[in-house]
């Protein structure tokens, strides 16, 4: 059934305030001192978090538009894509200014002893490119090149799940339920596990 224009518009703005509302809840949290020792590294990690999430989001709309069909979710996946990039910029912001403390002197040495920066910096160029060229004018530019290059998207993730495992290397569950949504979602993007998902819809409808 199809849904009226006004719902899909209050879906649009009802996911750019859930994803406006952690920046929000950690920007209250350290106005309270309920941060921690470290209300800069905190929210460096939180909102590098926030970025992985997204990213994870975005990618997961394409397969749940194949086996549900809502317009709903591919409405949102450029809303999505670009929150990513938006965290990401901030999480390097807050490097910059609370870890590095704009001492760009430093940054040589930090490169070295943290050689994840790098492998972090690579991730946020790919997501600038792909936020760039997520508009209709590139679409139209690029043509079929367009959906080759958005499939960096996969690379990104990647990147960013290696970024991650650098960081936490001691302690590894967190980082294996997000690369294990990583795995799955890359696995449903291969030809013949996507197309059965049209078909699993048409199961779930009939068996309902
Ligand atoms: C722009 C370049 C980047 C820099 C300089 C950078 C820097 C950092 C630093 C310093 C840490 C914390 C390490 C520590 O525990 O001391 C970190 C952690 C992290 N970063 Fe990045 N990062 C970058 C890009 C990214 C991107 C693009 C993403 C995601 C899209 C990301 C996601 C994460 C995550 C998930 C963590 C771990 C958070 C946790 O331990 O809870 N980073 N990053």
């Amino acid at each position: 059934m199809p849904m009226p224009a006004c719902f899909l518009s209050l879906w649009r703005v009802g996911v750019f305030i859930a994803a406006l509302m952690p920046l929000i809840w950690w920007g209250w949290q350290i106005a309270n001192n309920m941060a921690g020792p470290e209300p800069g590294r905190y929210l460096l990690l939180n909102i590098g978090q926030g970025a992985l999430w997204l990213l994870l989001l975005t990618l997961s709309l394409t397969p749940l538009t194949k086996l549900t069909r809502w317009k709903g979710f591919s409405l949102i996946r450029r809303q999505l894509g670009l929150w990513a990039l938006a965290y990401a910029a901030m999480h390097l912001l807050c490097y910059v200014l609370f870890i590095l403390g704009l001492n760009w002197a430093q940054l040589g040495s930090e490169i070295v002893n943290r050689p994840y920066i790098i492998v972090g910096m690579l991730a946020l160029l790919g997501l600038i490119a792909l936020g760039i060229t997520s508009n209709r004018w590139s679409m139209r530019k690029l043509g079929k090149r367009w959906k080759t290059l958005h499939k960096a998207n996969y690379a990104i993730l990647g990147l960013v799940l290696l970024h991650f495992l650098w960081v936490v290397r001691a302690d590894m569950q967190e980082w294996l339920i997000y690369a294990a949504i990583g795995a799955l979602l890359m696995c449903l993007r291969i030809p013949p596990i996507s197309r059965t998902l049209p078909k699993l819809r048409q199961r779930i409808k009939h068996s309902a």
